[in-house]
């Protein structure tokens, strides 16, 4: 048998050799490149999706963690390297050989040294990790700010709920895909769905966390510097997936408070006929938009119920001029953007419930109408228009972008 399997090998030796050079070439190449792409990712690119550049206590955590592993991992490389290459050359067949070698095959002392190393490498990574899993659970369990957080499809809808830090008052901000929170307070997200599950993923300030239907997963965040962090929905969950992004601004303490009370303090205005002293007039089509969205201050519009509104209830619509995409990232939020997404949003997200019902196939808006919508939702701005903290970095509006402190993408460590 075995002398067969020397034959056959002694054959193809040739061709095999030939496979093997190209083989190495390949590698060799494909490690250059990838060389060369590592060497783009300096400290000084922007990259709001690195996972190794944190700005929380929790991501730095896991960025601890990681380098653990990493530093482990290196070491074990190249101790096994350099044991091949060693005994490769230290016990090489030599041309005075005429012997087969000792076999070791069965050898006990060897088996149990290899299983207790990696054993003892698990070991050292397990007991870091398990505590920081309880760490990180009890610190979810004291927020200074909780926010529930819903996965609907496909975006984002977040109700501020205590500030402990303010006596524990409830904040009572209703808004979608584009948050504000204040740096150095632990923000606990109550992440929720009552439909399939989505997974909560801000990169640069934490882990994923799934948000699933009857069952809340908190998630502690606290920022440690401030700047604009973007999140993804990282499960599947339906055709637009990919678009369920959300924004994290971490302000100072005093532009959070701001924020809050622009929301709170957003113009008031009314779909009714005849509009009082300092109400805005909603134009007569915004009733049909009112069946799913809300606007505080509007005049007898019901507020949105969170997790018991219907899986398709649309987002709050409040500063939405102030946001900086429309669609959960799908497009930058301009009055010509805008324009579209009412004419037919089903041609820019397609599979999104708001296209089930205006849009062609449905009620289709004529030029004035769309005018009309559209000058109505950006005129509804705090007072004194979008400030930094509203979140704002784009589009129409009244905002001077060159007074944000965010326009400069903080670089990571
Ligand atoms: Cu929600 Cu993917």
């Amino acid at each position: 048998m075995e002398g067969r399997l020397h034959d056959r090998e002694g054959q193809t030796g040739q061709a095999r050799r030939g496979g093997i050079v190209s083989r190495l070439l390949t590698l060799g190449v494909l490690s250059i490149s990838a060389l060369m792409v590592l060497a783009a990712c300096g400290p000084d690119v922007d990259k709001p999706y690195s996972t190794t550049s944190p700005a929380s206590t929790t991501a730095d955590d896991i960025q601890g963690l990681y380098k653990l592993v990493f530093w482990l991992s290196l070491i074990v490389f190249v101790g096994v390297q350099f044991a091949v290459v060693y005994i490769s050359m230290r016990y090489r067949r030599k041309r005075s050989d005429t012997r087969r070698p000792p076999q070791i095959h069965g050898n006990k002392r060897l088996e149990i040294i290899w299983t207790v190393i990696p054993a003892v490498v698990l070991l050292v990574l397990l007991v870091p990790t398990v505590s920081m899993i309880f760490d990180h659970d009890a610190q979810a369990q004291e927020p200074d700010i909780e926010i529930d957080a819903y996965g609907k499809q496909w975006w984002w809808e977040f109700h501020y709920g205590a500030d402990v830090t303010q006596g524990g008052e409830s904040l009572d901000v209703v808004t979608a895909n584009e948050i504000v929170v204040p740096v150095g307070q632990n923000i606990v997200f109550n992440l929720q769905s009552n439909n399939v599950i989505h997974s909560f993923w801000v990169p640069r300030l934490s882990g994923k966390l799934d948000v699933m239907p009857g069952h809340v997963n908190k998630l502690s965040i606290t920022p440690t510097e401030t700047g604009e962090f973007y999140g993804e929905c990282a499960e599947y969950c339906g055709a637009q997936h990919a678009w369920m992004r959300f924004k994290i601004t971490v302000v100072t303490q005093e532009e959070f408070y701001n924020w809050v009370n622009n929301w709170r303090t957003s113009p008031a205005t009314t779909a009714q006929q005849g509009a009082g002293d300092g109400v805005l007039q909603a134009p007569q089509t915004f009733q049909v938009c009112l069946a799913c969205h809300t606007v505080n201050g509007m005049e007898g519009a019901n507020a949105l119920q969170g997790i018991n509104a219907p899986q398709n209830m649309g987002p709050d619509l409040t500063m939405v001029a102030c946001r900086e995409s429309i669609a959960a990232g799908a497009i930058e939020m301009t009055e010509e953007n805008l324009r579209n997404w009412l004419r037919d949003p089903g041609a820019v997200k397609p599979g999104n419930y708001m296209a089930t019902q205006i849009g062609p196939g449905g009620l289709e808006l004529t030029d004035e109408q769309l005018d009309e919508l559209v000058n109505y939702i950006f005129s509804m701005q705090p007072e004194g228009g979008c400030t930094a903290a509203d979140g704002w970095s784009g589009g129409g509006g009244a905002a001077t972008p060159e007074a944000s402190p965010m326009a400069t993408p903080e670089t990571g460590s």
